[in-house]
Parts: C-alpha cells; structure tokens; sequence
C-alpha cells in the first residue's frame, strides 16, 4: 500500500535563504535570531512554516528521538539520516549539524571527516561542535580551515556533563564565569560565525556579550544573547515532564498523540473503525464475478 501524500505547509516564497552575513547582520542590528532543532521532515517543514533563522540538528535527539538518558550514545551515521530528513523539509533556514559525541575529539582529522560528512551526505550547510577547550578549538579551527563554517557552544556542553559535575548551569562563580569567557573568546578567535551559550546565569551572560564579536544564541543564558533557542520537543511539550527551567512549553503535542492514539484504539476496539467513509468501493457486477470465482 503506498503511503499518504505528503502534508503541504504554505511557506512564504519570497524569504531569502539565511546566510552567514544575513546572520551578522541580524546582530548588528540588534534583530533576534531564531533557532530551532529539528531531527525530520515534518520537525524541519514547521521550522521552514514559522520562518526561523537556525535549524540545529541537534545531537539531543539521542534524547528525543532514539530515546537515550543521556546525548553521548547517538553515533554520527544516527545523525546523518536524522538531518538529511530534515535538510528535505528545508527551504531557508541555515541548516547546523551537530557533532556527536566520539565524532570529533581524537584529532583534527577526524573532526575535518565528520563535518565533511555533514555537509556532503546530509546537505548541512555548517556544523556546531561542543567545549571551548584546547581540544574543540584545535577541531573548530581546523574545521573553518577546511572550508566548514563551526558555530562553538559553551557553558553546559551536554556531551561531557559528567565531567562538568551534572547537568546544571555553569559558570555560577567568578572563576568559572571566566573561564566560560576565556573559551567563548577562543572558539571566536579559531573563526566560529556564531556561538551557543548553554545553561549561564543571565547577568554573566550580560557580562560575555560585552566581549564577543559574533552572533551569541542562548539556552537558558537570559535575554541578552542575540538569538534564542530551544529544543523542538521541549517547546512543543512531545515529552514527559516539564524539561529544564528555561523551557517554555507552547503546545503538550505528547498529551494530543496519547489521545489520538488512544481514541483511536478505542474505535478500533468498538468496531467504530473504519466507517463506510474510509473503505473503497467495487462495482456490484465484479463483486458478482468474484463471488463466482470463488465459489
Ligand atoms: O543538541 C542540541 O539540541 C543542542 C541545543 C540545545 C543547542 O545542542
């Protein structure tokens, strides 16, 4: 049986395509960036829908598509089918692949590889690695070299939480505001376009933007970042619990499947389903001639 026709959702054809310098630009003018995550075709098509600047295929779909505790266990050939889904329902959002765990951090080359990888074989126009240590500036640096923009990320890197003492905001004394800084200003200098801030409390996050250069794109670093973003299943509330405290949830799509799901189930029970609107005809004479058939 062939599958449904693919949902149309209208997007506005005469927006342009995010670029790197339309994305300085934003922040020059002091316009917010909007950054989504998406792991498919219908996830990236509402990105495309609403118009969005950034789409992440964010290595948290080890969370929320393959259904890991933690971001470490997705491995690259994972990710690559997740955003060449996506890259599908992409028309103008600059389209970020994320860098799994175990993908970049053994050497320069290996970094080069995977986001060649990304970009070749899943359509991503940049890549976002993790840290802002020696190690993921060498990898950042070598990767801009290689000819593939690198958006950095510090603060709460996911991928090495244990090391980081939890899954918890960082960069809540003094030191450790600092040192965030001194890694912010690193990936900059190694030539990232742009930087996430993860988990930081809002007034070091104030102090920082003082000192970058480049579009800065918060999660739960206050308002002061250039852009926000969020992961597409924590706002849209397509799982249990309320996620971080920086979430804010704009639809419980988990709550409406387990419904539909249900609802449906029960009409399958009930013989409520199908109706005689959802099944298909035949002519009376071939049903005669069938039934002779088989007779
Ligand atoms: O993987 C991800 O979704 C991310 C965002 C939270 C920035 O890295």
């Amino acid at each position: 049986m062939s599958s449904h026709p693919t949902v149309q959702i209208p997007v506005d054809p005469g927006r342009l395509p995010m670029t790197l310098p339309l994305l300085a630009e934003k922040k020059r003018l002091g316009e917010p960036i909007v950054m989504v995550t998406a792991y498919d075709y219908p996830s990236a098509r509402s990105a495309e829908a609403a118009g969005v600047d950034l789409v992440l295929v964010g290595d948290s779909a080890a969370t929320t598509i393959l259904g890991h505790n933690t971001t470490t266990p997705v491995v690259l050939d994972e990710m690559l089918v997740l955003a060449r889904a996506a890259r599908r329902g992409l028309r103008t959002p600059l389209l970020i692949g994320d860098l799994p765990f175990g993908s970049y951090e053994i050497s320069d080359e290996q970094a080069i590889a995977t986001a060649m990888r990304m970009v070749k074989e899943a359509g991503c126009d940049v890549v976002k690695l993790e840290g802002g240590g020696e190690a993921s500036v060498s990898r950042a640096r070598a990767i801009v070299n290689a000819g593939i923009p690198v958006m950095g990320h510090v603060g709460l890197t996911p991928q090495t939480s244990t090391a980081l003492g939890g899954w918890k905001a960082q960069g809540r004394t003094a030191a450790k505001a600092a040192r965030i800084a001194t890694e912010a200003l690193a990936l900059q200098e190694a030539g990232c376009f742009a930087l996430v801030f993860e988990a930081i409390p809002a007034a070091v996050t104030e102090e920082l933007m003082r000192l970058i250069e480049i579009p800065v794109i918060g999660i739960g670093a206050g308002s002061a970042t250039d852009g926000q973003v969020l992961v597409f299943h924590d706002l849209l509330g397509i799982r249990d619990g309320l996620g971080p405290r920086f979430v804010k949830r704009y639809a419980n799509l988990q709550e409406e499947m387990n419904a539909g799901v249900t609802a449906y189930a029960e009409d399958v029970r009930a013989r409520r389903y199908p109706g005689p609107e959802h099944t298909y005809s035949i002519d009376p004479s071939e049903l005669t001639e069938l039934r002779e058939l088989l007779a």
